[in-house]
């Protein structure tokens, strides 16, 4: 899918403005605080996600005007023609071509991932920025995975609570045993496809990157369910000892390997990053695969850490994936974009006239 044009009014610091976007990729470039990352979470919620930075969409609203709502079209084009159109602040509502519709089902309608900064510490950070790069994929490509992994979190919080209080836990362990199978089944066809996507980017990564899915308190047994039914029982006096659930998704991790050693360790930290980059892009191929959609790629501030080799690379890329892009940098330091090159000055879009000589934009 292609975000054709969007317009948005009161959201953040961005100026009411509606946008013509190209279809292939389009580059932000502007100072710090200009509102570059606003215009990318603009699109971010047209495409049914949440804000980057808060869980609250009321936070949208732009501060000088709190009484009034935020507001926000989209024309989006490609494996079929839809308009979006939102509400955000009191209430908040997403319609498709003029009829109410709901956050999940516009995702998986518009595809679109998003990454931010953080997600290139994805081979050396902590397990939670794992599993949201799992959640991310498995939310697109299995339309009841947000949802089910909202139960599977409800009923967590409620066996922690029956943990603390020394009682017994049976009635979770029922809710949680076919949540947590599914979703570990999920998240392994992820990382399955994942996989298979990293070929296509070879030239990001210095060494064949292998990944598996590793589950959260797991004894190892195959079958998803009957795994889940051992582990529990192996693992429930230590539950009651620490007084927190210790098998299910929220323990997840992702083993990634080069050869016999570990990637965290291989990889050199800028080839840490490349390989963020790679697993990015396999992540957006794997959505394209599956849904037989284009995704639409966000990527904020991902070009940061990479030196020129990387950032070259990186570009190459993306220009070779006929995906629609939005990228942003404060840096100015990406050479010869191949595509759009917009200027954000005080939360207003335009068009760069700015030449590029083959040289810095
Ligand atoms: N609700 C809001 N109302 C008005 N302004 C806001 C609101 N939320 C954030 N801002 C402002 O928007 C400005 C632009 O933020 P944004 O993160 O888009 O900048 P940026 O161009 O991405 O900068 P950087 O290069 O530092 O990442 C910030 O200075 C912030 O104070
Ligand atoms: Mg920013």
């Amino acid at each position: 899918m292609y975000c054709i044009s969007s317009a948005n009014r009161n959201f953040r610091n961005l100026k009411p403005q509606r946008l013509e976007w190209s279809m292939g990729l389009n580059l932000l470039i502007g100072e710090n605080g200009s509102g570059k990352t606003n215009t990318l979470e603009t699109l971010h919620l047209l495409t049914g996600w949440g804000p980057f930075r808060s869980l609250r969409k009321s936070s949208l609203v732009n501060w000088n005007q709190p009484s009034e709502q935020t507001l926000m079209k989209g024309f989006f084009a490609g494996e079929e023609h839809i308009e979006i159109y939102t509400v955000m602040g009191s209430s908040n509502l997403i319609s498709c071509d003029g009829k109410r519709s709901n956050f999940s089902s516009v995702r998986s309608r518009i595809p679109a991932l998003a990454f931010l900064p953080g997600d290139l510490s994805l081979i050396d950070g902590s397990p939670s920025g794992r599993r949201r790069y799992m959640d991310r994929i498995c939310a697109l490509i299995f339309p009841l995975y947000a949802s089910r992994l909202n139960d599977c979190k409800r009923a967590l919080r409620h066996r922690t609570v029956l943990l603390k209080q020394g009682r017994d836990t049976g009635i979770t362990s029922k809710v949680l045993a076919p949540l947590v199978s599914w979703i570990w089944s999920s998240r392994i066809t992820a990382m399955d496809l994942v996989c298979a996507g990293l070929s296509s980017f070879p030239d990001l990564l210095p060494g064949k990157l292998e990944l598996k899915h590793i589950r959260g308190g797991s004894v190892g047994v195959e079958d998803p369910l009957q795994d889940f039914w051992e582990s529990i029982e192996l693992r429930r006096k230590e539950e009651q000892k620490y007084r927190i659930p210790l098998v299910g998704p929220q323990r997840d991790d992702i083993i990634m390997t080069c050869g016999d050693q570990n990637a965290s360790e291989k990889f050199s930290r800028g080839h840490r990053r490349r390989a963020s980059v790679a697993l990015m892009l396999a992540a957006a191929w794997a959505v394209e695969r599956r849904l037989r959609r284009k995704p639409i790629l966000i990527l904020d501030e991902i070009a940061a850490e990479l030196d020129e080799r990387g950032r070259e690379v990186m570009v190459k890329s993306l220009s070779g994936c006929s995906w629609q892009v939005f990228a942003a940098t404060a840096e100015n330091n990406i050479k010869n974009w191949p595509g759009v090159v917009w200027e954000v000055k005080n939360g207003r879009i335009e068009k760069s006239t700015i030449p590029d000589p083959g040289g810095k934009i």
